[in-house]
């Protein structure tokens, strides 16, 4: 989504506001207010007190929404019974008017909270710096912790950080929410998988391997919504009341990685996806999401999929995210994901009013919009929902039936949300713990965590502080701006620290220092929401700067290199001049200390690539419009991603990254053996490669087969350096080799660890048979294949694997 123009906003309220309302009389409302969010009455932490209907001349015992004693499906019930059919119309928007007459006060659908709590979207306010004199001093908030983007992240192959940081999110989310400054419902994180190199919004992403992105998402956002001892619900339950801390978002639904590429751009992309395709690939991050995650929102992209809108497909929303998943909350479009049908894509030639009927009717629950259009008249339009709902429901196109339909998906998610009640171990959140100590230190630990090492020449790095005295810096991200360091959707830091600030703790600056440390990368202008990448390369410039100063140097320098997307840096690697090479992502507020603690040794470096870094050739292989995963002959594409690509043109593989130390692994099995008993029904074809005959059952179908098997194992990590270092064992399994058109590999499973110099770890794995050797065949089933697949675990000092022989055996 892009930027809210939010003056535009306010004055619509005000106009629906004064609607004239036509449902169950109630003494009349004497003004409006809006509950938790910031205006200009006073801030209420919820919409059931007593005082605040008392304030709009109201009752509130009259009005069993706000009856505890109810079940949360009864209170919503109770609350839609109220509202007249333009009230209705009028919640269906991002920005609500909300019903003052019935209590019901306006909400702010749209926060963000990517990496830290962000400005983008009309909810979220931080006050300015520059005018504390309008501030009333203690409740003024200026900042919040921002951690690394999300590429950083992922490089940790850290669950436990991903989560972390997701409550650390949530906390600042309720205490900014505790003070009218926030929402509680938040549209993150962002799970579209990177197909190709040059997309830019790879920052934002947790890279290019379906499962790493899928675990990203379950950790995030069960980090921001799950309050202890609500992870789950009891038997007999309904999920559909889990009380949530607050709400998550995945998003782009589906297919989505395309912003604007040679002029084809996401609002008018049709991605043309074959359905295995959309099953191994684009949704499952999103099946995760939902299923694992137990996420309370999914948001619809632009693009098309096979010429439908993602957002107007009851293929996608309705019958796979809410029937088959099982979603428990809503579905949002992406900001103006609806006018795009009739603006820019003219989908089957739709009006406004039948754009938006189609979308509610497909399973589309809220519709997002940016209000910087206008209509013939001049007036703003706000989203499509409110704007041409009344014209659909008059039109008998749209059935006030779906609207409650989508309102209760809505006020369900308030409800888990303590919207009404609020909850109480957050209600004294406040300023003290946004940007408190311990969110400072997971930001510049999670920022470490994901630093990668690429190259490092006789253990050039780590520089020992001491002996050097003095380094010189260089490149244009020396004193790399907020801008820079902190990506896309972001919010103020609580601080801002330079490289150059970072470095100077351990050493001076000078000119004739025999040290050189480069910062240089891409940023911004190249890379981001909206635009993608032209071509992989550093600007030409840079490059010249770069290699000029490592001729001139005594000594080989240091590149640090700052970008979400990978850099064919090739000149780089292969200069002896360049001794050590650290890339460093977009790493937010504390990003300076970070660079600095690893490049001083102070943190032993252990993050490895989300995502492969590709030559610049291989973008003029294929286009990025093609949505193909596997390689297409007939065409001469490559491949796509680790799992498909086997090709010359990469720099750095998916899960490269050194240490200061080496770690070497060792196998407890020599390999083991699975059989599955299936009856005949359940066996699926395969292709296999040419002469090689099929086996009596090739597969079986993990539908309707209960997936108890699972192979076990233990890697033993030793760390032979002299360096205690943590890292990342990443398990990959590969088909039976004789399956045609299978992944090389795929990551089935991985863990950060911690090992001491010269010691050794045991890692155990336990591997569902289903999950780790399933493949998606050919029609879009998954299934396991029956012969020997292989478990492989390896980095780029150590590879170790057993075979896993699968046994089909007939009944
Ligand atoms: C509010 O409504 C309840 C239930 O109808 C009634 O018992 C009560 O007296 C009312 N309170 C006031 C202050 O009107
Ligand atoms: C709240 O609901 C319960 C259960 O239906 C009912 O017994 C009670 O009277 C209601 N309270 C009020 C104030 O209406
Ligand atoms: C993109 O569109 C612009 C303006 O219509 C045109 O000048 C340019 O040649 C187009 N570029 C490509 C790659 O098609
Ligand atoms: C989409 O449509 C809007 C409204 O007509 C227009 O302002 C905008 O330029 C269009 N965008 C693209 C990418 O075609
Ligand atoms: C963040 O806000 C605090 C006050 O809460 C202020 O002291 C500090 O300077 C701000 N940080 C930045 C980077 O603006
Ligand atoms: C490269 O050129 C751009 C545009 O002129 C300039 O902004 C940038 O500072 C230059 N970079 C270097 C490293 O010289
Ligand atoms: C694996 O095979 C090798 C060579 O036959 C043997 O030395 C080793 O003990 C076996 N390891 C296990 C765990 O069975
Ligand atoms: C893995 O190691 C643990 C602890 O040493 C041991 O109990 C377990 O049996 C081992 N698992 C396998 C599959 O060898
Ligand atoms: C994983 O992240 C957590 C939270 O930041 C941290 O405490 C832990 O040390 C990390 N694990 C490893 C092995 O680095
Ligand atoms: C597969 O399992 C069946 C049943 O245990 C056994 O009879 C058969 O020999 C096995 N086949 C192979 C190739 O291992």
């Amino acid at each position: 989504m892009a930027m809210a123009s939010s003056s535009l906003r306010l004055f619509v309220v005000v106009l629906l506001c004064t609607t004239a309302y036509s449902g169950r009389a109630v003494p009349a409302a004497s003004s409006d207010d809006d509950a938790g969010v910031s205006g200009t009455g006073k801030v209420y932490t919820k919409v059931c007190e007593p005082a605040r209907f008392a304030a709009l001349g109201l009752n509130m015992t009259v009005f069993q929404y706000c009856n505890a004693s109810l079940s949360y499906g009864e209170r919503v019930r109770d609350l839609i019974g109220w509202m007249t059919v333009e009230e209705k119309v009028g919640g269906l928007g991002d920005w609500t008017a909300g019903a003052p007459r019935i209590g019901l006060p306006a909400y702010k659908w749209w926060s963000e909270a990517l990496h830290g709590l962000s400005t983008t979207g009309p909810t979220t306010k931080f006050d300015n710096l520059a005018t504390p004199h309008l501030h009333s001093g203690t409740t003024a908030v200026y900042n919040a912790t921002v951690f690394a983007n999300v590429i950083n992240s992922a490089a940790s192959f850290n669950e436990t950080l991903w989560k972390s940081i997701g409550q650390a999110v949530s906390t600042e989310a309720r205490a900014m929410y505790n003070m009218g400054k926030g929402g509680l419902t938040y549209w993150s994180p962002n799970i579209n998988v990177v197909r190709d190199p040059r997309w830019g919004r790879a920052l934002e992403t947790p890279g290019e391997d379906p499962y790493v992105v899928g675990r990203y998402a379950v950790n995030f956002v069960r980090g921001m919504q799950d309050i202890p001892g609500h992870e789950t619900v009891a038997a007999g339950v309904d999920p559909n009341t889990r009380p949530i801390k607050t709400s998550a978002c995945c998003k782009h639904y589906a297919a989505y990685d395309l912003d604007d590429w040679n002029n084809n751009t996401r609002f008018k992309f049709d991605a043309r996806v074959d359905e295995r395709d959309m099953v191994e690939t684009f949704q499952r991050p999103f099946e995760m999401c939902v299923r694992d995650g137990d996420v309370s929102s999914v948001m619809c992209s632009y693009n098309r999929i096979n010429g439908i809108p993602s957002c107007a497909d009851a293929h996608l929303l309705s019958q796979t995210i809410r029937g088959d998943w099982q979603l428990h909350g809503y579905i949002v479009s992406d900001c103006d994901a609806v006018r795009v049908m009739t603006d820019n894509a003219t989908w089957l030639g739709y009006t406004a009013v039948e754009a938006s009927a189609a979308s509610l009717k497909a399973g589309l629950d809220l519709d997002c919009g940016e209000s910087w259009i206008k209509d013939a008249n001049g007036k703003p339009v706000m989203d499509f929902f409110t704007t041409y709902g009344m014209d659909a429901v008059n039109a008998g196109k749209m059935r006030e039936a779906d609207i409650d339909k989508a309102l209760t998906n809505q006020y369900m998610t308030l409800m888990r949300l303590g919207y009404f009640d609020d909850i109480a171990q957050y209600s004294s959140l406040s300023k003290k713990d946004i940007c408190s100590d311990e969110h400072r230190s997971l930001a510049v630990d999670g920022a470490r965590q994901g630093m990668v090492l690429l190259k490092n020449e006789n253990n050039l790095l780590p520089l020992d502080a001491k002996k050097v005295g003095r380094v010189n810096v260089h490149g244009p991200h020396v004193q790399a701006p907020e801008k820079v360091m902190d990506g896309d959707y972001t919010g103020p830091p609580c601080r801002y620290v330079t490289p150059r600030q970072g470095v100077s703790k351990y050493v001076k600056f000078s000119q004739h220092a025999k040290t050189t440390i480069y910062f240089g990368g891409i940023n911004l202008h190249i890379e981001k929401e909206g635009n993608d990448r032209e071509d992989l390369l550093l600007p030409m410039n840079q490059t010249k700067e770069i290699i000029r100063i490592a001729e001139a140097s005594p000594n080989p320098i240091i590149l640090v290199i700052l970008s979400g997307g990978g850099v064919d840096i090739s000149f780089a690697h292969d200069n002896p001049k360049i001794g050590a090479i650290l890339w460093a992502g977009y790493p937010g507020g504390e990003g300076g200390n970070a660079i600095a603690d690893v490049i001083f040794g102070e943190y032993n470096p252990g993050g490895r690539l989300p995502l492969t870094w590709f030559k610049n050739k291989y973008i003029s292989q294929l286009p990025m419009t093609s949505m193909e995963l596997r390689p297409v002959p007939k065409l001469g594409y490559p491949g796509r991603t680790y799992k498909f690509y086997d090709g010359s043109e990469v720099l750095y593989p998916f899960g490269y990254g050194l240490s200061y130390t080496k770690f070497v692994y060792k196998m407890d099995t020599n390999g083991t053996a699975v059989t599955i008993p299936v009856a005949g029904r359940h066996c699926k074809k395969l292709s296999y490669k040419s002469g090689v005959s099929a086996p009596a059952c090739p597969a079986i179908n993990v539908d309707g087969h209960a997936c108890t098997e699972t192979v076990s194992f233990n890697v033993s990590v030793s760390n032979s350096g002299g360096k205690g270092g943590s890292h990342p064992v990443i398990v990959f399994t590969k088909p039976p080799a004789e399956v045609d058109d299978a992944p090389i590999k795929q990551v089935v499973a991985f863990q950060r660890v911690f090992v001491h110099a010269r010691s050794t770890v045991s890692v155990s794995f336990t591997l569902n048979v289903c999950k780790a050797f399933g493949i998606v065949e050919k029609t879009a089933y998954t299934v396991v294949p029956s012969g020997v697949s292989t478990v492989l675990v390896e980095n780029g000092d150590s590879s170790v694997s057993f075979p896993v022989k699968i046994n089909l055996s007939a009944v």
